[in-house]
């Protein structure tokens, strides 16, 4: 697996794939990669000739007092991690590279309506971060399909409607969340829980799972609602929100079958975000 840091030489490596008429896949990361990325590297490989993965620790996408610097940075691990789940090329660009003219001068992206709330209302800018960094990667990369994770569900809707409202041709696939043992959601952010709080991180999975079938056996959802979060607290987190919507993460009416129950929760300075679909009954 070779490492490109680079623009003109991804541009070339990716146009002689692209003349010997291979599919190109990419899988975008922040790195400090777990068993949730290299399950998107799995799914890329079954979907193309060649799988391109990238590794920027995005600082459009992080507010003020996020975790940008203290964000782990383990590239010679994670090139070991990409090579051995069959990557054919890592991009790993410093930030001048794909920010030359700093954050403040940088053309955004912004995918309104499916960015609000949830994870959006605690975090004022960070879709577009995302979508703006996407879209560039979509650019330079010029994938025929891209794998994201579905722990970030938002994240996910998000990509998907930016590829729709900008006619873009990328098939975007969404993969499994990957768990512990212990139902957590593999996240880079574990690794900030020390002992004490990695015990009582499975609650949300808990939780979340205990509501999922209330609801799929008919439980209104404006009663349970206010019992989860109080469970949450209950278990020692902090829950940022706690909401049953749509499928696509439109608001629910009374016809909504497919939906997703959301949650995000601190565990002291820890934000963890995890998600359950399920069907609701008629
Ligand atoms: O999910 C992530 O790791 C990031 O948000 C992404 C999609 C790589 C964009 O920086």
């Amino acid at each position: 697996m070779r490492t490109l840091r680079e623009i003109p030489p991804l541009r070339d490596t990716l146009a002689a794939f692209r003349r010997r008429g291979q599919r190109i896949a990419l899988v975008p990361t922040m790195g400090n990669l777990h068993a949730g990325h290299l399950a998107l590297v799995a799914e890329a490989r079954q979907r193309a000739d060649v799988v391109v993965a990238t590794i920027f620790v995005n600082p459009l996408q992080f507010g003020a007092g996020e975790d940008l610097e203290a964000y782990p940075r383990t590239l010679a691990e994670d090139q070991a991690k990409l090579e051995a789940a069959g990557a054919d090329l890592l991009f790993a660009p410093e930030t001048p590279t794909i920010y030359p003219r700093g954050l403040a001068a940088q053309t955004r992206v912004c995918v309104p309506e499916v960015s609000e709330g949830l994870c959006g209302g605690d975090r004022p800018g960070h879709f577009d971060g995302v979508a703006t960094v996407v879209t560039m990667l979509f650019n330079l990369v010029q994938p025929d399909v891209a794998c994201f994770g579905e722990k970030d569900y938002q994240q996910l809707a998000v990509i998907r409607r930016l590829v729709e409202d900008l006619h873009l041709p990328v098939a975007v696939v969404g993969v499994p969340i990957v768990r512990a043992a212990d139902g957590l959601a593999l996240s880079s952010r574990n690794g900030y829980l020390d002992d004490a709080e990695r015990a009582a991180a499975p609650a949300l999975y808990r939780t979340l799972s205990e509501l999922r079938e209330a609801l799929e056996n008919g439980t209104d959802p404006d009663r349970l609602l206010p019992e989860g979060l109080a469970r949450l607290r209950a278990s020692g987190l902090a829950p940022d929100y706690l909401e049953l919507r749509a499928a696509d993460l439109s608001p629910l009416t009374a016809t909504t079958r497919d939906a997703v129950l959301l949650a995000a929760a601190r565990l002291g300075t820890t934000r963890l975000i995890d998600n359950l679909s399920l069907t609701l009954p008629r």
